[in-house]
C-alpha cells in the first residue's frame, strides 16, 4: 500500500473511530509490525483453515494471506459494512464475510467447515457483549485445532490479569513499532470454568 492510501485509510479509520468508539476500539489500524505478531502461530508449511474476527481495514487479513500457506483457506468475519467491504478490496482472494462473531458456527457450517485450524481475534473483547466473548470462546474450545487463541491488544498488558481468568497461560507479545504500542496476547489452556459469565470480559 503507498502512502497516500495509508493515510487515506488512517483518516477513514479516525472518523469511524469518532463515529463508533468502543465498537471498533482502536484509533488507527494495525501496523504491518502489529499484524505479522498476530501471524506468529500460522503454520505456512501446510494447507489450514484460518478464521479472523473482526478484519476492520484488512491489515490483518492482508498480512494471513501473505504468508498462510497457497492452499490454505482464510475466512475473516467483520460486522461493520464500510469496513467489510474495504477489507473485500484490500484481498480479493479472501472470504470475507458481513457477519457478527456470534454467528461463527453458521458460517462454518454453511462452508461445510467442521474444524478450524488457527483462530485469530481483532475483537473489541471488553467492550462486546458477555455473551458475544462467551460463543467466541466456546466455538474456539469446540471447533479449533491449535492450542493457541490469539487476540490483539491496543493497550500493552491493561488486559493480561483478565485473559488471565479465562486461559491457564497467557503470553504478551509486545509490539514497540505499532504507533501507539500495541500487542498480542496468546493465550492456551482455557479454564473449565470460562463459561461463568461473571468472569468474562464484556457488558
Ligand atoms: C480493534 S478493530 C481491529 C480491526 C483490524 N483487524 C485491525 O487490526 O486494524 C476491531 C474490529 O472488530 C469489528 N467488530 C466489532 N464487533 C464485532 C463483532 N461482534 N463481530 C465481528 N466484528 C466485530 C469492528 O468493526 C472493528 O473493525
Amino acid at each position: 500500500m503507498n502512502r497516500e492510501a495509508a493515510i487515506g485509510n488512517r483518516l477513514r479509520w479516525a472518523s469511524k473511530f469518532l463515529t463508533h468508539g468502543r465498537k471498533i476500539a482502536s484509533v488507527t489500524p494495525s501496523s504491518r509490525w502489529l499484524s505479522q505478531a498476530m501471524c506468529r502461530d500460522i503454520d505456512r508449511s501446510r494447507p489450514q483453515i484460518i478464521l479472523e474476527l473482526g478484519s476492520g481495514m484488512g491489515p490483518v487479513t492482508e498480512a494471513i494471506s501473505r504468508c498462510m500457506h497457497p492452499e490454505s483457506r482464510l475466512i475473516a468475519m467483520e460486522i461493520d459494512p464500510d469496513l467489510h467491504a474495504m477489507t473485500m478490496r484490500r484481498c480479493p482472494d479472501v472470504d470475507v464475510v458481513l457477519a457478527s462473531a456470534e454467528e461463527i458456527d453458521q458460517i462454518l457450517d454453511d462452508r461445510g467447515i467442521q474444524t478450524v485450524d488457527c483462530f485469530l481475534s481483532c475483537l473489541p473483547t471488553p467492550s462486546l457483549p458477555r455473551e458475544v466473548n462467551r460463543r467466541v470462546l466456546d466455538v474456539w474450545s469446540r471447533r479449533c485445532h491449535s492450542k493457541v487463541f490469539t487476540q490483539i491488544t491496543q493497550i500493552p498488558w491493561l488486559y493480561q490479569s483478565m485473559y488471565k481468568k479465562i486461559f491457564h497461560q497467557v503470553e504478551f507479545q509486545l509490539v514497540t513499532r505499532n504507533l501507539p504500542p500495541a500487542g498480542v496476547y496468546h493465550c492456551m489452556e482455557l479454564r473449565e470454568d470460562y463459561a461463568d459469565l461473571a468472569r468474562l470480559p464484556g457488558k
